[in-house]
């Protein structure tokens, strides 16, 4: 089970959210639909911070992130436009795991599928690289630009190592990342409230 060469840092129960400051998120920033904990009891708190988190999406935006917390990790929600949609296809020949089956963060059978996602429009996912931990930067405008290729088409950049991602959160091939970025469990409450941590109807 151990033979990814960075397994201690890539164990997902120990993964260190490391807060990147720079290029902080396009809007939305952290959602209130995390349980203040803080005032509970510890096994409250234990039970609080493994519980599914309900996140209204009614406000986000063509073109938006919102970033919840689960488990202590970020989760993003980003609404992609049609363009950023299209760029999938031109990424599709350049990214590591083009179809996620690598299997060190699974991706959920519901999101192994073009876009990684349930709904095409909504890409949910951790916020986490799967390097060493940091958090990527927004990088959704097209075009040359610092630490970026020419013809960069949209997606995510950790300033970490320089590991990049797609508008689905597929790493770009030769990165130190040697995995997408995860898909947490996740299912739609309603056309407007998703369930991040769970995905079955009990
Ligand atoms: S932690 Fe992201 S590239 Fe190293």
């Amino acid at each position: 089970m151990s033979d990814a060469p960075q397994s201690a840092a890539l164990d997902r129960e120990r993964r260190t959210w490391i807060a990147i400051t720079c290029g902080v998120g396009a809007v939305g920033g952290v959602a209130t639909a995390v349980p203040f904990v803080s005032t509970f009891t510890p096994s409250e708190r234990a039970k609080a911070a493994g519980a599914p988190v309900r996140v209204d999406i009614s406000a986000l935006q063509p073109g938006e992130k919102l970033t919840v917390e689960w488990r202590g990790k970020p989760v993003w929600i980003v609404r992609r436009t049609k363009e950023q949609l299209a760029s999938l296809k031109k990424t599709d020949a350049l990214v590591a795991d083009p179809k996620s089956d690598r299997t060190q963060y699974p991706t959920p059978p519901y999101a192994k599928n073009e876009f990684r996602s349930i709904k095409e429009e909504f890409l949910v996912a951790v916020g986490i690289c799967s390097h060493l931990g940091c958090s990527p930067s927004d990088k959704f405008t097209p075009g040359a630009q610092p630490s970026l290729p020419d013809d960069w088409a949209g997606g995510f950049l950790c300033p970490c190592h320089g590991s990049t991602f797609d508008m689905a959160g597929r790493v770009f091939k030769n990165k130190p990342a040697p995995d997408n970025l995860e898909i947490p469990p996740h299912m739609y409450l309603s056309d407007t409230v998703l369930l991040i941590g769970e995905d079955k109807k009990a």
